[in-house]
């Protein structure tokens, strides 16, 4: 086992690449569990898919979704929370049923409580089948940290302080960008039964190499998708520049 590493030549080119595989396991499996993410790395990829749906007539009607992680203490309908962000850059555009969609609850009363109901619900849909992801420039995966361990599920977290600082660009005061997130673990993730893990620019290449060819642990959250039977990294060459492909 070991992550299959694609390298392309542009992030458009990994946005296409990246639909067309989401759209194929669409095409296969109608009613598919698919996991999403956030962030800009995927923005380019829902662009693709929204078109895929207007031209293609890609059909989400049977689709389910989970994200990854949602800021503690946003509401959905705060414009930097994640429910936003997938509402408007994918799930108001497309054909998906809005009960179909979820996204952990950044208010919920109990984060317990909430972890433990969103693992419920993805055991319930029989797992997810794909789960697109990004990675953090310290190689957290969701708001999985460094220190978080492979077995770990959904829960809240406290971000670490170069997470928050990255995530400062979205927010027009820093006072208000959130210090807790509450996000599927690292296991979650790994039950997947592929993984496709986007990244782009020379920002994510550390990263990359980490994941790909550093030490199995949780001081890399994205290493642990070493040992998943099916993983790939879609990258863009400024993503690659510290490995080598495999
Ligand atoms: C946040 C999200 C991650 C995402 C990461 C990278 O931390 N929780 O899921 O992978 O941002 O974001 P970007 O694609 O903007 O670099």
């Amino acid at each position: 086992m070991s992550i299959q590493t694609q390298i392309l030549d542009t992030s458009d080119a990994v946005a296409q690449h990246a639909a067309r595989t989401i759209a194929t396991h669409i095409q296969n499996k109608p009613n598919v569990i698919l996991g999403l993410a956030t962030g800009s790395t995927p923005v380019k990829t829902y662009a693709e898919l929204v078109c895929l749906h207007r031209e293609e007539n890609l059909d989400f009607s049977k689709v389910t979704t989970f994200n990854l992680d949602e800021y503690w203490g946003l509401d959905g309908d705060h414009d930097q929370s994640y429910r936003y962000f997938m509402q408007h850059h994918l799930f108001d555009h497309i054909n998906i049923r809005p009960w179909n969609t979820h996204v952990p609850n950044g208010k919920a009363v109990d984060a317990t409580l909430e972890g433990e109901a969103y693992e419920a619900q993805i055991r319930a849909c029989g797992g997810v089948d794909l789960w697109l992801i990004g990675i953090g420039q310290n190689g957290h995966i969701a708001f999985n940290e460094p220190g978080s361990d492979m077995d770990s599920l959904t829960r809240r977290i406290d971000l670490l302080a170069d997470t928050i600082e990255a995530n400062a660009r979205f927010f027009e005061n820093s006072a208000d960008v959130p210090q807790q997130a509450i996000t599927v673990g690292v296991g979650t993730i790994f039950a997947a039964k592929k993984v496709l893990l986007l990244a782009t620019g020379e920002g994510k290449a550390e990263a990359i190499k980490n994941a790909t060819q550093g030490p199995i642990g949780s001081q890399c959250p994205a290493s642990f998708l070493q040992n998943h039977p099916d993983c790939t990294f879609l990258i863009d060459q400024e993503a690659a520049t510290q490995i080598s492909a495999s």
